[in-house]
């Protein structure tokens, strides 16, 4: 079977819808509409589960660490897989729903209820985690400058963000297919499905470009050393051949 896009290969994307940067705030927390589904199907049948979890996994594996924060660790889902590797993990988000669901796993892990942006800390992170939470807050330079703050040397950035191209449009004529709205950055009012592909919720984010991430995270400080495309297995699903999340590795090299 021919494993690459192909003239033929048809492939289903959502249109996201673009907020004018005047658009009204969400009121009340976004996040516990979405913890239900978090707590009953992002461990066992997402797609975030098949397309983010071996490949962090592997890649989270490949050293040991004293201290990891996750920044943004919902239901606590990258804390446990960690739990081998290191010796102190602290989970950090400011949804008390997603929190009571981390903790009615008795992990063993500290879960704490603050901002990121209002931590103070003395001692250093050898990891730090934001999993699809960047492109949820909208200064996300600040959270990586305090990330680099807070970091050992050598210590690592570990980054899920969207796919920029995902969230982009396509167009479709009989000459192809076409990116149009790659270059736009605005306020993304996305829906999300459950895995019978019912919408449940509707969740604003920050559309981004690659660079835009890349750029402030080089002005951080932070070196990249490492960017992953997870693939969906089935070369039936559209996220087999558009890449629906981008890993981004970083290091501190600086003392
Ligand atoms: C989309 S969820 C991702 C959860 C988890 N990281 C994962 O990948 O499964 C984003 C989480 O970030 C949390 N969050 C948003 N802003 C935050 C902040 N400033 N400090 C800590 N947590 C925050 C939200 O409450 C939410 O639980």
């Amino acid at each position: 079977m021919n494993k690459h896009i192909s003239d033929t290969t048809k492939i289903e994307l959502e249109i996201p819808v673009f907020e004018t940067p005047a658009c009204q705030a969400l009121t009340g927390n976004v996040f516990d509409l979405i913890s239900d589904y978090y707590h009953h199907q992002r461990e066992h049948s997402s797609l975030n589960k098949i397309l983010l979890d071996d490949t962090i996994r592997q890649l989270l594996s490949k050293r040991k660490y004293s201290r990891v924060l996750d920044v943004g660790c919902g239901i606590g889902t990258y804390c446990r897989m960690l739990k081998s590797y290191s010796s102190e993990i602290i989970g950090l988000d400011t949804n008390n729903k997603m929190l009571d669901f981390a903790r009615s796993r008795k992990d063993g892990i500290l879960y704490i209820n603050q901002d990121f942006l209002t931590i103070e800390e003395d001692r250093k992170y050898d990891l730090i985690i934001f999993s699809l939470i960047l492109d949820h807050v909208e200064n996300f330079q600040t959270y990586l400058v305090k990330a680099r703050e807070i970091l050992s040397c050598k210590g690592k950035v570990f980054c899920v963000i969207p796919n920029p191209v995902k969230d982009s449009c396509f167009q479709h004529d009989e000459f192809g297919c076409m990116l149009t709205s790659y270059f736009i950055e605005a306020r993304q009012k996305k829906y999300r499905r459950n895995e019978k592909n019912q919408i449940f919720c509707e969740i604003f984010s920050f559309k981004r470009t690659l660079s835009t991430y890349l750029n402030a995270s080089i002005a951080a400080g932070l070196s990249l050393t490492n960017i992953v495309e997870p693939r969906h297995p089935d070369i039936n699903h559209p996220a087999h051949h558009v890449p629906y999340f981008t890993i981004l590795e970083f290091l501190n090299e600086r003392r």
